[in-house]
């Protein structure tokens, strides 16, 4: 049997824009195993995002499908795709997206807000997962005060705190400076060696194929290279 945990068949997203067609993802079929570490790599156009937010269920396709777990997202219910979204996926942006006047732990707390978990408890699961990250120090910091890696580690931490099964992140190391995207990378690493599937959007190949366990790259919506292994080993184990 195969692993497979996420697989696309022929998918597209097309938007016509009058007489004109763009292509955003276009026939894309992937395999995607639990246990990943993926990069999707490309210029920026090339459908990164568009190709992640398919696969997170955040969007829907104009042709082909999805099928996670066993099953097509096009066939689930609303009820049931929210539900996807909600308990089995994380999300990471490039712009950290907190809540100014919140501090961090509560910025994590909130993630836990609709999911019926009672106060006391969404308290020490966001000041676990902040403590995890090694922001056990910045519990009380609002975004304002804490750096930009600082921010994105914040919003890793309020992705996980659900505990799902595979985090999303579209270009999270895109505002920050080199030494905190590696910072960010090598974190990400370590959940994925911790058994969590991840999936990064970015344009810096370089930091993909550090990194991740397989790197694909992206151009005009198709996939024109999947090299798996590709992390050269200098950051893993
Ligand atoms: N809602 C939309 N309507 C029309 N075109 C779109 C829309 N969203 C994305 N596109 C186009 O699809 C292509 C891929 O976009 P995107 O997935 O955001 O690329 P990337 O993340 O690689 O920069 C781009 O040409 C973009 O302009
Ligand atoms: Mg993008």
């Amino acid at each position: 049997m195969s692993s497979e945990w996420i697989r696309t068949v022929a998918l597209c997203k097309h938007y016509h824009r009058g007489p004109q067609t763009i292509k955003a993802v276009d026939d894309v079929s992937l395999g995607i195993e639990r246990g990943e570490f993926l990069g999707i790599c490309g210029a920026s156009g090339s459908g990164k995002s568009t190709m992640l937010n398919l696969l997170a269920g955040l969007d829907s396709p104009t042709s082909g499908s999805i099928e996670v777990d066993g099953r097509l997202l096009g066939s689930l219910s609303r009820r049931q795709l929210a539900a996807y979204r909600a308990h089995r996926v994380g999300m990471v942006f490039q712009s950290f997206n907190l809540i100014g006047h919140r501090t961090a732990q509560e910025n994590v707390e909130l993630a836990l807000y609709f999911n019926n978990t009672p106060h006391r408890e969404r308290r020490v699961r966001a000041a676990e997962v902040l403590e995890q990250l090694g922001l056990g120090d910045r519990l009380g910091h609002c975004p304002a005060d804490l750096s930009g890696g600082e921010q994105q580690r914040v919003a890793i931490a309020r992705a996980l705190v659900k505990r799902p099964e595979i985090l999303f992140a579209d270009e999270p190391t895109g505002n920050l400076d080199q030494e905190n995207s590696q910072q960010i990378c090598r974190l990400l690493a370590s959940l994925n060696r911790g058994g969590l599937t991840v999936i990064i959007v970015t344009h810096d190949i370089d930091l993909a194929e550090k990194y991740t366990t397989r790197t694909i790259r992206m151009h005009y919506g198709a996939v024109v290279s999947d090299v798996k292994g590709s992390t050269t080993g200098g950051e893993r184990p």
